[in-house]
């Protein structure tokens, strides 16, 4: 029997609630299945720190780095200054374990409600291929003459040749494997950002060359985000920059349905990746069994994917389309006619019960 070890970090808010219904479907496939998971439970997050002072205890990103997969839920305290968390621990954590690739399916499923007039669930199902850990969020610049009238704050976005290829590279193969419209798209900014996305626009050209398989096309950041609205169908990987990638993504999850749905995988191919619901741990609903756990339990499907379990990734997301497709009123926190503990029990049950083709 295959095991895996797999560290969770539940977190903030309503992180603990949607992990634990994750953990309860993985576990369901795990019976249906002969593979077993080893939960390994981290404390991680703003609790923790307002607690003890501490963000990630030292050696922490070593011990996670021996793990097969990580299972994170969410972080983000609002008594702790923004920024503080963010940088501490998932930033960190995505750069420390070069999770150089922010993969984000935006799949409409049956029943989900969309806010795009006429638009079907084969309409919309496309994934953005996020580069993780460069650009903007590298955190290069400076500030001068701060709080003075002179102030200057430069923030540089960093590309290298390196970084961009590899993640090209890995939409490439993505989109080959995907085999579905096998069709590629860049997006950027190549009519303003002329140094960053000239040499995005190299390599992407040039990767393409290995490629004939897969055609390949250019839209700018904004007519991206048009088209999203407009025509989503036109799209099936999308490969793009950190902070270009962070924004699509969420005007993505809007269209998919929203927060409640929308999984994330952080992934170093060569590495342990880390799998969470892209939607913040949404304090105000914390305790209340009100928030939709299907992102967190999407995101646990990511995960079986990564790890090479394609039959009981396939059946998790037959069991999630059971869901949205006959029980959910919305998918929208507290509308949605069940609890998060209900929504994770039925994930479960079809999980045991629904046929493996
Ligand atoms: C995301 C989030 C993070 C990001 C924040 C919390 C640092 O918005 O995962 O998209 O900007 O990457
Ligand atoms: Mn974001």
């Amino acid at each position: 029997m295959k095991s895996y070890n797999v560290a969770v970090i539940p977190g903030d808010g309503t992180g603990p609630e949607v992990i634990r219904e994750g953990i309860k479907v993985l576990n369901a496939i795990s019976s249906r299945f002969s593979i077993a998971f080893n939960f390994h439970q981290y404390d991680f997050g703003g609790t923790r720190y307002l607690r003890t002072g501490e963000i990630l205890p030292d050696g922490a990103v070593d011990e996670l780095r021996k793990f097969d997969a990580i299972y994170l839920g969410a972080i983000g305290h609002p008594d702790v200054k923004p920024g503080t968390l963010e940088k501490g621990i998932l930033l960190r954590l995505r750069f420390e374990l070069d999770q150089y690739i922010n993969l984000r399916p935006v799949k409409l499923y049956p029943g989900a409600d969309c806010p795009l007039k006429n638009k079907k669930p084969e309409d919309i199902d496309f994934i953005v291929v996020r580069e993780n850990t460069e650009g903007l969020y590298a955190g290069a610049g400076g500030v001068l003459k701060k709080g003075t009238p002179d102030e200057v704050a430069v923030q540089e976005s960093i590309n290298t040749r390196k970084g961009v290829e590899r993640c090209i590279r890995f939409a490439f193969e993505y989109c080959r494997k995907r085999n579905k419209a096998k069709k590629l798209t860049l997006c950027g900014k190549t009519n303003v950002l002329t140094f960053a996305f000239d040499l995005w626009e190299r390599a992407f050209y040039e990767v393409a060359k290995e490629y004939p398989d897969i055609k390949v096309d250019y839209a700018h950041v904004d007519a991206t985000t048009m088209w999203f609205v407009k025509n989503p169908e036109w799209f099936d990987v999308i490969v793009t920059d950190n902070m270009f990638g962070d924004i699509i993504t969420d005007l993505g999850a809007m269209i998919q349905g929203g927060m409640g749905i929308a999984a994330g995988g952080n992934i170093n191919p060569e590495g342990v990746s880390m799998f969470e619901p892209i939607g913040g741990s949404a304090p105000k609903y914390t305790g209340q069994n009100v928030v939709n756990p299907l992102a967190a339990i999407c995101a646990g499907g990511m995960m079986l994917e990564q790890l090479g379990e394609q039959k009981p990734a396939e059946l998790l997301e037959k069991a999630v389309i059971e869901v949205t497709g006959k029980y959910l009123k919305s998918l929208a926190a507290g509308k949605m006619g069940y609890g998060t503990t209900d929504v994770g029990d039925l994930v479960a049950k079809f999980v045991t019960e629904l046929s493996l083709d």
